[in-house]
């Protein structure tokens, strides 16, 4: 078993209706393929987290790496797992609002509000994969 979290960007004009077809159609796929995992939007950010075996992860990600509907893809942390993180999930997905990300950040040191909550969050690998499963479990 494998994870590989990324983030990236969206261009401007990328509508809420794209990304919800995006993730309509990565779910059925993702369940095809035996991938699991959660990608997380804020303003033109993403970041996703994939898992399933190496094999098909790495396929996939390159599949979304070549995407035109995204730019600055950026791998921050991959490795194997022993248990997936998001097993009923074929893509869990969480808007982060003000709300969520003052939850997210609340009592982290490192919090710079001129940063970009995903920036900040990729910035530390345990940090991102703790957002993860707070967003699991949590909100
Ligand atoms: C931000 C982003 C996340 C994506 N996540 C997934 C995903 O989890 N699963 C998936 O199958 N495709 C995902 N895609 C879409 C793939 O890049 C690709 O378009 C799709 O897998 C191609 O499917 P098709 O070959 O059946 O047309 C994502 C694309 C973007 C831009």
């Amino acid at each position: 078993m494998f994870e590989l979290l990324y983030t990236s960007v969206v261009p401007a004009g990328f509508s809420e209706q794209e990304l919800v077809d995006l993730l309509e159609k990565s779910r059925s796929k993702n369940k095809q393929h035996g991938i699991t995992g959660m990608l997380i939007y804020h303003n033109r950010e993403i970041m996703q987290i994939l898992e399933g075996n190496r094999g098909e992860v790495e396929a996939l990600f390159q599949t979304i790496f070549e995407d035109d509907r995204h730019k600055s893809v950026d791998v921050f942390y991959q490795g194997e797992i022993e248990h997936r993180s998001f097993t009923d999930w074929s893509m869990a997905f969480k808007l982060l609002d003000d709300k969520l990300i003052s939850a997210i950040t609340s009592g982290y040191e490192g919090h710079d509000k001129n940063i970009s909550p995903i920036h900040m969050i990729k910035n530390s690998p345990n940090r991102g994969m703790k957002t993860f499963i707070d967003l699991r479990d949590n909100f």
